[in-house]
């Protein structure tokens, strides 16, 4: 019930799926929590589900220098930050024909770039001890058509939470990574498939996953609240994957 009691926390892309039941997993384990969406109206159900103590922040993940901006808000609001959970992310699944810079800069700018320097923003106002926890992808540990781009860039989160742990632990701040498999969100409804095209890929993905089924979005917050809770104090530039089996 209070395995985070009194932290700070900001959820990026909490308006839905893995960050919305993370956000509510954190108020219902005791802490104060801001979450980022890119367009005031995408907050509906998170304002339902989280209620007015909750803040709801406008803020896209792809513009670096709109990071600043938000850093600023969560440091009106919270004064210090204890727990950063990177989850705003979009899969964009192609072909390798069919990339094109534009494309692979927006993945790019959205799953890395912004993270990146949301990090940087946010230094002055992590307290010690801190933890940010990046959701990455099992995508970013296997071979799967038509995801290198988006697999590249979550293998760059995992990169980033081993080097940036070496640099920021001596301040108090551990940086850890999950890596969900396939898990039940809006994510698929947002691949630009026919809703036929999305039953055949999500029964062809099933029949991958040795659990013979899609995760559910608590089953990834379990574990962003356990690693951003202080039981996890001694674990640092970790990966915990929930894949259902996918990657064995
Ligand atoms: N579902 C899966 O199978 C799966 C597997 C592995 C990893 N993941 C990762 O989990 C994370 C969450 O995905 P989900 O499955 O929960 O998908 P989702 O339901 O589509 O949620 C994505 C969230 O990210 C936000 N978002 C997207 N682009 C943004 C931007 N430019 N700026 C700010 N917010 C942005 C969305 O808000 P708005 O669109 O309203 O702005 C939404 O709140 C992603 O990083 C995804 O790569 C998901």
């Amino acid at each position: 019930m209070d395995r985070l009691k009194g932290k700070r926390a900001l959820i990026t892309g909490g308006s839905s799926g893995i960050g919305l039941e993370t956000a509510r997993q954190f108020v219902a384990e005791g802490a104060r929590v801001a979450i980022t969406a890119r367009a005031p109206n995408a907050f509906e159900q998170a304002r339902q589900q989280l209620g007015d103590g909750a803040a709801y922040i406008v803020s896209d993940a792809a513009n670096a220098a709109g990071q600043k901006k938000l850093a600023s808000e969560i440091e009106d609001r919270f004064g210090k930050l204890d727990v950063l959970f990177v989850n705003a992310g979009i899969a964009d699944l192609r072909p390798m024909e069919q990339w094109d810079e534009s494309g692979f800069d927006n993945t790019f700018g959205i799953n890395v770039r912004g993270p990146f320097f949301l990090i940087q923003a946010l230094l002055p106002l992590f307290a010690n001890p801190a933890s940010i926890v990046l959701n990455a992808s099992i995508n970013a540990d296997i071979g799967m058509p038509n995801a290198s781009v988006y697999a590249a860039s979550k293998a760059g989160l995992l990169s980033m939470a081993r080097n940036l742990s070496a640099e920021l632990i001596s301040r108090g701040i551990r940086v850890n990574a999950v890596s969900p498999g396939p898990i039940a969100t809006p994510l698929y409804s947002k691949l630009g498939l026919s809703a036929a095209d999305l039953q055949a890929t999500s029964e062809a993905l099933q029949k991958q996953i040795p659990a013979r089924r899609f995760g559910k979005p608590a089953e990834i917050a379990n574990a962003v609240v356990f690693l951003a809770s202080d039981e996890s104090a001694f674990t640092v530039g970790g990966e915990i994957i929930i894949d259902g089996g996918l990657s064995l």
